[in-house]
């Protein structure tokens, strides 16, 4: 354990300055706060340092900004001893078996263990599953001699941030918290006070963390009953996103959820893994809802090559040989993040079939997740003309897609963004 100094200088520290972690830095900084910026790697610490911004939801200006407030990024551990609060935002993916990989986590406990000073709160954000927080974190945090609840304090608080949403940023989205004793739930209210609107107390850890499991789940399940949908209307000749467009005019007990090529981003399709990981090792029972929904969203990929088949077997091309361009690979609209981005298993399965794929997104210049890297077609209306079929995979808001529709052989919009009387095909 670290000489602790009389009182922390540093209000907080973040550790794992990425999507969710820089966010959190920098309305802490705003809402006036010292904050430090802890991150194993030294590209995106010297990046910041100099004011460059790596995530879609801040610019180098913010970066900037933070910098100006104060903000100091490094590498060194050492900093957490200087801290009021620590705050963990590091990534929790899957391991190769499909159950939660916290070595990051356990990497990132371990250095706070390895720092920690008397009256210091140390909250978890990153997604995991139920129990972490008290079974992983507590005994790896008290191993050198403090207590949770009297000499430190540990709680959970869910992530919410939605990357590119312009209504809802950090301070105006409730945070839940859950301490591992009541006095650590008080900290954590007492610090996610000063930074936010509202705080959501829940009555421990496990719940905080099962919440946001309940949160993503939720989208997981009803985008996948769309997505299920979508093939049935498909057959039956319904435009589903009329139907979804009339059945949101109900005020109450409805929310619209939309289908797509598949689901991506860091949340979706993950984080119930987690859920269906602790319900089968710890109850032995399988989750079928959210099986079923992996099961459903994980064939949307394929779908849509099997639409993009029948299209040009309409018009008697062969997928081989044919050339398909994909409009939008990132995840999700108008941000550059592509992290289990359905796009690629669309290009894999196009690829696998002999197309000669090509791609354009006004946010990807190269796309490295294939096999063989491509780079993005210089012209987007010269591509869509020169397509044998064009697929648009992302809504971006810069795609006008009636016209393009209008410029190709034949356009498949998976995203239902097309106007009725457009020449696109919806998915
Ligand atoms: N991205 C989202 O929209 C989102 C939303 C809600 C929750 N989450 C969750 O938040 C957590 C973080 O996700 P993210 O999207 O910010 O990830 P990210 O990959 O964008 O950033 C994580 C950062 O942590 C750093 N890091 C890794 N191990 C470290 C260690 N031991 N010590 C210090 N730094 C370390 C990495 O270098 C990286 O810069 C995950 O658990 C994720 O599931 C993400």
């Amino acid at each position: 354990m670290a000489a602790a100094p009389a009182e922390p200088s540093i209000d907080l520290v973040v550790i794992g300055l990425g999507y969710v972690g820089l966010p959190l830095a920098q309305e802490a900084c705003r809402s006036g706060l010292t904050v430090a910026g802890l991150d194993v790697n030294r590209r995106v610490v010297e990046g910041l340092a100099d004011g460059c911004s790596h995530v879609d939801d801040l610019s180098d200006t913010d970066v900037r900004a933070m910098l100006d407030a104060g903000f100091r990024p490094t590498t060194d551990p050492a900093v957490i001893a200087d801290a009021a609060t620590v705050v963990i935002c590091v990534p929790t993916p899957l391991s190769e078996s499909g159950g939660p990989d916290l070595r990051a986590v356990l990497a990132a406990t371990d250095a706070v263990a390895r720092h920690l000073r008397p009256g210091t709160l140390v909250v978890l954000e990153s997604t995991t599953y139920p129990g972490t927080t008290q079974d992983e974190l507590l005994p790896a945090l008290e191993a050198g001699g403090l207590q949770v609840g009297r000499d430190i304090f540990l709680a959970f608080s869910p992530e919410r941030i939605d990357p590119g949403n312009p209504r809802f940023g950090f301070r105006n989205t409730p945070k839940v918290v859950g301490g591992c004793t009541p006095a650590c739930t008080e900290r954590a209210r007492e610090f996610y006070g000063r930074i936010v609107d509202e705080v959501v107390v829940a009555r421990g850890t496990r719940e905080a963390e099962m919440a946001k499991l309940l949160e993503n789940t939720y989208r997981h399940v009803n985008i996948a009953l769309v997505n299920e949908m979508s093939r049935f209307c498909h057959e039956l000749d319904i435009d589903l996103w009329d139907v979804i467009r009339c059945a949101s005019t109900k005020p109450f007990g409805f929310q619209a959820f939309f289908p797509g090529p598949g689901v991506g981003g860091h949340c979706i399709p993950i984080d119930p893994n987690y859920l269906s990981y602790t319900v089968r090792a710890q109850l032995g029972q399988p989750f079928r809802f959210v099986e079923l929904a992996q099961e459903v969203n994980g064939a949307m990929p394929a779908y849509v090559v099997q639409r993009v088949q029948e299209l040009l077997n309409e018009r008697s091309l062969a997928v081989r040989g044919s050339q398909v361009l994909l409009l939008g690979v990132t995840y999700k609209a108008d941000i550059a993040d592509q992290r289990e981005s359905p796009s690629v298993d669309v290009a894999n399965g196009l690829l696998r079939l002999g197309a000669d794929v090509r791609f354009h997104d006004p946010y990807v210049s190269r796309w490295r997740a294939l096999a063989d890297p491509l780079d993005v077609v210089p012209d987007l209306h010269a591509a869509v003309a020169d397509a044998d079929a064009v697929v648009l995979l992302q809504r971006h808001a810069t795609y006008d897609v009636d016209d393009l529709a209008a410029r190709a052989a034949v356009l498949l919009d998976t995203r239902g963004v097309s106007c009725a009387d457009s020449p696109a095909v919806r998915l």
